[in-house]
């Protein structure tokens, strides 16, 4: 089977591309480059021995699409293609509605041409805004989301349902992550924010290795274990794996519209990652506590059992391999 990832040279497009290509997959990308590297096309190589089809280029350019569709005979889409950067998506709505929206509009209209029906699209847990309750099921309400590029992943989520009802032939799966961390055992791929990390992760380990002072950890008044935000944090590699089942699931049925939380059903708080990380790496993080982080909620973690019945996926890799393997990474790339 050939498929066509797009953002594929991304953070989680990569480790994508390493299992699709282990399973035997035949891998064509297309990616801007907007947060991602084109070395780390080498990097797949390096890993699996085998070899991408990368174009260089915007999922907006419909002539693009065309021609890949043409000349590529795509079997399956996996769509990772968007900007993710919450606070960003607050200052810069337009460019994240056009970024997020159209190019799956776009990507539809040519699927649709080309007859290639079966697609596997990236969404996010933020689309349940602040949850009623935890563990959270794929039955739960979405909506209330805080920020344009969680309610981009809402809107595509609303468009890929309405197309499935004007027409079911199509073959679809909505994959909502939880909090993706951490980065390959070889540690050639990973997360490279530019700049400043937003997130978590990120930030811990490049104060871990000097290259940021002090992490803040935003608030420890909420009503969780210790006062701090309570996340499920997911290795990159599971999540990776998540997607080769889903599209195994798309293999199997013909037709359908599925909804999977990916996550490994644990809530870990700040303090927690910070404790984890700091004991399996052997390194002092220095933090201090600050205040609370506006839109930030409590606690957000899955129920998975809906990925394990349907799809026979759950996360395997432990908080301890997601700290790892994070430090790694951020150890061997850090003078990039
Ligand atoms: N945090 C800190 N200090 C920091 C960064 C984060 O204390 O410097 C805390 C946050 O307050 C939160 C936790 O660490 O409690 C996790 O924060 P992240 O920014 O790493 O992740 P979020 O849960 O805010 O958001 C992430 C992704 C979103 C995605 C969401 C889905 O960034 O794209 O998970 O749950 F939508």
């Amino acid at each position: 089977m050939k498929i066509l990832v797009t953002g594929g040279l991304g953070y989680i497009g990569s480790h994508t591309c390493v299992e699709l290509l282990k399973e035997g997959y035949e891998v064509v990308v297309i990616d801007n480059l907007s947060n991602a590297k084109e070395e780390v096309k080498d990097k797949i190589k390096e890993i699996t021995g085998k070899n991408i089809k990368f174009y260089l280029g915007d999922m907006i350019d419909e002539n693009l699409l065309d021609k890949i569709f043409t000349e590529e005979k795509i079997d399956a889409v996996i769509d990772f293609a968007a900007y993710k950067a919450v606070g960003e998506s607050v200052q810069k709505p337009v460019e994240y509605y056009t970024n997020n929206i159209s190019t799956v509009l776009v990507l539809l209209k040519e699927m649709k041409k080309h007859n290639v029906k079966k697609l596997v699209f990236s969404s996010s847990a933020t689309v349940y805004g602040n949850p009623e309750h935890v563990p959270i099921k794929e039955t739960d309400k979405t909506g209330g989301t805080t920020n344009p590029y969680g309610t981009s992943k809402l809107f595509v989520e609303q468009i890929l349902k309405d197309l499935y009802k004007s027409d079911n032939a199509w073959d679809i799966a909505i994959l909502r992550y939880f909090n993706p961390i951490g980065a390959h055992q070889s540690g050639l791929i990973g997360e490279e924010p530019n700049g400043i990390p937003a997130n978590l992760m990120p930030y811990i380990a490049k104060v871990a290795s000097k290259e940021l002072e002090c992490l803040s950890v935003f608030g420890n008044d909420y009503p969780t274990k210790d006062g701090t935000g309570v996340r499920d944090y997911i290795h990159v590699v599971d999540l990776a794996k998540g997607h080769i089942k889903a599209l195994e699931k798309l293999e199997r049925e013909q037709a359908g519209l599925y909804i999977y939380n990916l996550g490994t059903g644990i809530g870990y708080s700040v303090l927690d990652i910070i404790n984890a990380f700091e004991k399996v790496n052997q390194v002092k993080v220095n933090y201090k506590i600050a205040e609370r982080r506006p839109g930030d909620i409590a606690e957000c973690y899955s129920d998975p059992t809906k990925a394990k019945q349907e799809l026979g996926w759950e996360a395997k890799l432990t908080i301890e391999d997601m700290c790892k393997d994070a430090y790694n990474f951020i150890l061997k790339n850090k003078n990039n």
